[in-house]
């Protein structure tokens, strides 16, 4: 099934007289289920590219069709409902809430998606998915008392719980250690193959590369390789 269809995207961030033209006209088809990574040199576009996809940001020029809907044809609110309930994100800086335990974080992002849910609910989901992810036990655990790869799994959570159709996680684990990095691309995987939930990802990362079921190489605002394995 067709998830997300990108037609000729084009992206100029303008700065005084300066442009710089980020993507140059991107096609791009993404089916469900996909386990896609995005890769490519610094400054090639691929964190542009994620977030045209993720609705943070707006195209100069192109179409952008999610589930069939254009997005173009959207406006503010619609488009921050489709971000809120279909799209989740992973960072490489993890973006967690400090003050809020794990537990909070994910629920905090579940009260979003899905209001007027009871409590007894969301704590169902919450601890669901904190489990699956691997993190019984510590959920009362503020961000400051977990490790970088731990947060990463949290994060990996509040992405998850809302059962969103995509997720798209931009460098992951830059700034994990190889070993913690590919833990967590593990932890990935097994979520895209239990939820069925479609992956894309960028990294700089060879060794993280290879767990991708699809490889898109970016090259100056294009789409220069494009391999299903
Ligand atoms: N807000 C912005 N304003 C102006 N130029 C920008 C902005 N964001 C990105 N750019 C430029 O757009 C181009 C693509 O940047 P982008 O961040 O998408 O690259 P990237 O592939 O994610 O790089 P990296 O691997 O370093 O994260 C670069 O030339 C960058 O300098
Ligand atoms: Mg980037």
């Amino acid at each position: 099934m067709l998830l997300l269809e990108l037609d000729g995207i084009k992206k100029i961030y303008r700065q005084g007289a300066r442009e710089v033209h980020a993507l140059r006209g991107v096609d791009l088809k993404v089916e469900k289920g996909e386990f896609t990574t995005i890769f490519g040199p610094s400054g090639s576009g691929k964190t542009t590219l994620l977030n045209m996809v993720g609705c943070l940001d707006t195209p100069t020029e192109g179409k952008l069709i999610f589930e069939g809907r254009e997005l173009d044809l959207l406006k503010g609110k619609d488009l921050a409902a489709i971000r809120r309930k279909n799209i989740g994100f992973i960072f490489q800086s993890y973006n967690l809430i400090p003050v809020l335990t794990a537990y909070e974080n994910v629920e905090f992002a579940l009260r979003l998606a899905e209001e007027g849910k009871k409590d007894s609910e969301l704590s169902e989901r919450v601890m669901e998915i904190l489990t699956a992810v691997g993190l019984e036990g510590l959920e009362n655990r503020k961000p400051d008392q977990l490790s970088g790869g731990q947060n990463q799994r949290v994060a990996i959570a509040r992405a998850l719980v809302k059962k969103p159709g995509i997720v798209l996680a931009d460098e992951p684990t830059a700034n994990l250690d190889s070993k913690t990095g590919e833990e967590v691309l593990e932890v990935m995987l097994s979520m895209n193959e239990k939820l069925d939930t479609t992956f894309i990802f960028s990294t700089h990362d060879p060794a993280i590369m290879e767990y991708a079921k699809r490889r898109i190489e970016i090259k100056d605002g294009l789409i220069s390789g494009d391999i299903r394995l």
